[in-house]
């Protein structure tokens, strides 16, 4: 029989945590007795799907600072939450934030709900974020895994199995580590192992506060781990994009709802295709999406063009007007170069 003095892995990573956490915008530091604001919670794990950290912080502090309740946000201008959201990217996430506002409003009286099943009935809420929102809100003892925690706990647990068949493996090993004390603190700890020693490349073993029974510890091969599925070779595709300029002023589209970049505002222009545009247009930009790059080519355009929905948004006030990077690059590139 074997007893067990060591702390385990929880307890370590906690003690590790207490003394190391990050000073987020959007998290009560470990220690604290403030009560987490689920609103807050929510908008953040939103904000970070797909996202760094550094990049999320300044949208987060500007969101809760312009929308500081759900009831805020859901009484928002879409048009307002949609420019507020350029730069972030994901656009669909911004639409689904705002249909989340108003359901969690219209539907649950403001509150958010307190279980994981709960929150992933909600719009743009999916497993990732609603036992995220579960554990940091609520203190719900779920099994959160992001891309940090799946590296420590493949690493931890030598987990060769590659991606992504290696997630229910990576959740197997994970469950039965999560405390029935402090989950939200659990999740972030090992979020921020996974971000400052556990890293992709290069990881700080020496520090790490589950180093003792890490099973890829000392390996040569430890950033190979979590192993990745192949590299897929992703399409080219082409757009044109059309400058139509008339007494200062630029017109400007809003695209439709569905689809890439839904609901954002952009430059008029046709469909993106798999064939090159005969034009070689003023100035273009290469763009990388998740599943395909994008060679958008500007074209000036008559201002009889400028029909149907759409309005004249003055150049001298085009940072303003919220276009996502796409069409933030282009209007850039071509105000340099008839500056
Ligand atoms: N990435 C996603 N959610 C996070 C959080 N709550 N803290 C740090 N990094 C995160």
């Amino acid at each position: 029989m074997s007893v067990q003095t060591s702390p385990n892995f929880a307890e370590r990573l906690l003690g590790w945590y207490d003394r190391a956490a990050r000073d987020l915008p959007w998290r009560i530091p470990p220690g604290s007795d403030a009560v987490p604001d689920p609103y807050r919670v929510w908008m953040a794990e939103i904000m970070l799907q797909q996202t760094t950290v550094a990049a999320v912080a300044g949208y987060f502090r500007r969101f809760v600072e312009r929308w500081p309740t759900v009831a805020d946000l859901a009484a928002a201008d879409d048009a307002d939450v949609m420019a507020a959201w350029a730069g972030l990217g994901y656009y669909a996430r911004a639409r689904n934030l705002l249909a989340c506002a108003r359901t969690v409003v219209a539907g649950h009286g403001g509150a958010f709900p307190d279980t994981e099943e709960g929150l992933r009935a909600l719009p743009g809420v999916g497993d990732y974020t609603a036992a995220a929102v579960a554990a940091i809100a609520f203190g719900r003892p779920s099994v959160v895994v992001d891309a940090n925690i799946e590296r420590v706990i493949a690493r931890h647990r030598l987990i060769e199995t590659p991606l992504p068949a290696a997630k229910r493996e990576i959740r197997a090993a994970l469950a039965p580590l999560v405390p029935q004390g402090r989950p939200g603190d659990f999740a972030q700890g090992l979020m921020d192992l996974g971000a400052t020693i556990c890293t992709p490349r290069a990881p700080a073993c020496g520090i790490c506060p589950v180093r003792t029974d890490c099973r890829a510890r000392g390996r040569a091969d430890i950033e190979r781990l979590p192993v990745k599925p192949p590299k897929k070779a992703k399409p080219q595709r082409y757009g044109v994009a059309w400058w139509i300029e008339r007494d200062g002023a630029l017109w400007l589209v809003r695209r439709p709802g569905k689809g890439m970049l839904g609901g954002m505002r952009a430059l008029p222009g046709g469909d993106w295709t798999d064939a090159a545009p005969p034009e070689s247009g003023l100035v273009h930009v290469d763009h990388g999406f998740t599943h395909f790059d994008l060679r958008l080519t500007l074209v000036a355009r008559e201002s009889a063009l400028a029909a149907g929905e759409g309005e004249w948004w003055p150049l001298s006030a085009l940072d303003a007007a919220g276009l996502p990077t796409l069409y933030r690059k282009l209007t850039d590139r071509m105000r340099e170069r008839i500056a």
